[in-house]
């Protein structure tokens, strides 16, 4: 498949789970991608990977709490594209800091708006224009599960994917006309680091998890990836203000 063939793509966490799986995806099917993430190794060893594969890639280093470190990254992205615009972008990268409310700190508060909920407001406000300058784009949030049903004991988190899933519907209402598609994923639980390091903390195994799933498994970040890919690729043209659950029936369950 050639869905992006042409494309410029950028993917914030593109150094962790979900987003490597992505960018490694959004490569094989023809775009050329920025790997976006503040872990400068990691997104420098997802793009070389991408290349030694024969795709088109380079890692993108900045800290997306920072408005203008984001402006600059967009500016300097699309000052390399023929359209001076992004064609898709991912906002992947996520922050997860554990507790119910009285077990939340301030800074565990702001920090998740930050990277959460503050970030995607950064990278939008810098991307929306070239994008709506040059006739339409592609807009994946990562949102959660949590976000539609809270967990116990993640409150910061669960509000901030929340958060996700309304901002998501929001500026698909606005840019629709301008062609700009806004949609999200909604994942359960998937096996990336920051699962690693959460059943790490919770003294939990991965079967524990298995166990929670209906489908008798949690997920693999190359299946959120090929959801990702399809909500960005025109085969999903229609679609648009949608936040897609990907959880193996745990959202049922
Ligand atoms: N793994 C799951 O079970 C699961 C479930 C639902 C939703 N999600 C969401 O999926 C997304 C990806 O999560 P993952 O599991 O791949 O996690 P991960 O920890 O593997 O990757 C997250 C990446 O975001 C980057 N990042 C964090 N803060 C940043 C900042 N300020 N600036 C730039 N980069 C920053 C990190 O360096 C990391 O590479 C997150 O939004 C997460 O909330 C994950």
């Amino acid at each position: 498949m050639s869905r992006f063939a042409g494309k410029v793509a950028l993917v914030t966490g593109g150094g962790g789970g979900i987003g490597s799986a992505t960018s490694r995806r959004l490569a094989a099917e023809g775009a050329r991608v920025f790997v976006a993430d503040a872990a400068g190794e990691h997104a420098a060893r997802v793009a070389a990977e991408i290349r030694d594969a024969g795709g088109a890639a380079q890692e993108l280093v900045f800290d997306l709490t920072s408005a203008e470190a984001s402006r600059e990254a967009v500016a300097a992205v699309e000052a390399q594209t023929e359209r001076g615009a992004i064609d898709v972008l991912v906002n992947n990268a996520g922050a997860m800091r554990r507790g119910a409310l009285l077990d939340t700190s301030e800074d565990d508060w702001e920090l998740s708006f930050a990277v959460n909920v503050d970030a995607l407001f950064h990278m939008c406000r810098a991307v929306l224009p070239g994008m709506i300058a040059a006739g339409g784009g592609s807009i994946v949030n990562t949102a959660s599960q949590w976000g539609l049903t809270p967990a116990p004991g993640h409150i910061a988190y669960n509000v901030t994917k929340a958060a996700v899933v309304s901002f998501t519907k929001s500026l698909a209402r606005d840019y629709a006309p301008d062609r700009v598609r806004v949609n999200a994923v909604c994942p359960g639980e998937i096996h990336t680091p920051m699962l690693e390091r959460g059943i790490a903390e919770k003294g939990k195994t991965i079967a524990d998890l298995d166990a929670l799933v209906p489908f008798g498994r949690i997920g693999r970040p190359e299946e959120v990836a090929a959801l990702i890919a399809f909500l960005a690729s025109d085969d999903a043209e229609f679609v648009c203000g949608s936040c897609v659950e990907i959880t193996g029936a745990q959202a049922v369950a």
